[in-house]
């Protein structure tokens, strides 16, 4: 049997930052996460056990006096941040630089007059968040039906921003149809680079594979559309949860096998799929392969990276490497 692991299976950066923040604060009192801080029962559970609880609301913020609020990658509205805020409550935001980014555009152009549109699932956390960053009320198409659909004034105005996670192809399709019918258009492309380089990968896997393993939570938005990508390019794709899952699926001694996982899926979770695939030897290691998927870095290498964010006090870059690079903004000449 041959296995490939995808080499973007796993955390993306914003992923991974929000969980080693939520770790940072185990030991201390009065920590919730407003929602779950990622798609996967076994992280949240682990943290729940370690004293960090999930608040579902903010209905009752006003009784968690001197608690501390982390808000996780899929960000939040503004009058939930301004709520958080006003009850005096610490607050550590570990929204994703590439969401905080649409907040910022949505905000502006919002409040230049024009329409905002966002091609995404109005239903998913980080759609809401954006929603609630538009000074007027946006539209949101799911699918090139609804864009089709969609009356509007050609007069109007619109600015066009994506779900980070959603799938290219597709957002380039909606688009074409929101052009057919109105003028003036900016358009965003807002989907994270690391959803396109996965959903990118696990395409190009899956269609030399046997039998293809997505590995995520069954809530994960990005879980269910690399499961749709895969599956559309190999009819024998299984979305699991964990190894136990593996047991379900019927494989043969010729088999060739692709793996892949959500931006929510831990390391040790795809490890032990892995393992469970393929007989362990140093030459398939599977830290081996993940350190041949980052860049290597040291210091006084010169390295080119993007710029994901700037703040008061940094500048934020996605290089590639297992967590964003920060250098601080007094580092720059003019
Ligand atoms: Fe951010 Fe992209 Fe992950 S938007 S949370 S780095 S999938």
């Amino acid at each position: 049997m041959k296995v490939i692991l995808a080499k973007s299976a796993g955390f993306c950066f914003g992923v991974d930052r929000a969980i080693k923040k939520a770790y940072e604060l185990i030991d201390k009192k009065g920590i919730f996460t407003y929602g779950p801080i990622i798609h996967n029962e076994q992280v949240v559970n682990d943290l729940d056990k370690k004293g960090i609880k999930v608040i579902k609301s903010l209905e009752n913020i006003d009784t968690m006096k001197d608690g501390t609020i982390i808000i996780r990658s899929h960000g939040v509205t503004e009058n939930e941040l301004t709520t958080i805020k006003d009850a005096n409550l610490g607050v550590v935001d570990t929204t994703c630089p590439f969401v905080s980014r649409i907040h910022k555009i949505v905000n502006k152009k919002s409040s230049e007059g024009y329409i905002i549109v966002i091609i995404g699932n109005k239903n998913h956390p980080e759609v809401k968040g954006i929603i609630g960053w538009s000074q007027t009320e946006p539209i949101v198409l799911n699918d090139v039906k609804s864009a089709k659909e969609l009356q509007i004034d050609s007069a109007s105005q619109i600015c066009i921003v994506a779900q980070t996670t959603f799938n290219r192809n597709k957002f380039e399709e909606i688009v074409e149809n929101v052009k057919k019918k109105v003028y003036d258009i900016i358009v965003f492309n807002t989907i994270c680079s690391a959803t396109h380089e996965r959903q990118y990968e696990a395409e190009q896997i899956a269609k030399q594979v046997d039998k293809m393993i997505v590995i995520g939570g069954k809530h994960s938005s990005n879980t269910q559309k690399l499961y749709e990508i895969c599956k559309a390019n190999c009819e024998e794709t299984y979305c699991i949860e964990t190894v136990e899952y593996l047991d379900l699926i019927t494989f043969n001694e010729n088999d060739t096998i692709g793996i892949t996982a959500g931006a929510s899926t831990p390391n040790n979770i795809i490890e032990e799929v892995y393992l469970a695939m393929t007989e362990f030897s140093g030459e398939n290691s599977f830290e081996k392969l993940l350190e041949e998927s980052l860049v290597s870095i040291h210091n006084g290498k010169v390295v080119k990276g993007n710029v994901i964010d700037v703040n008061d006090k940094e500048v934020i870059l996605n290089i590639g490497y297992k967590s964003e690079g920060i250098i601080p903004k007094k580092e720059f000449t003019s």
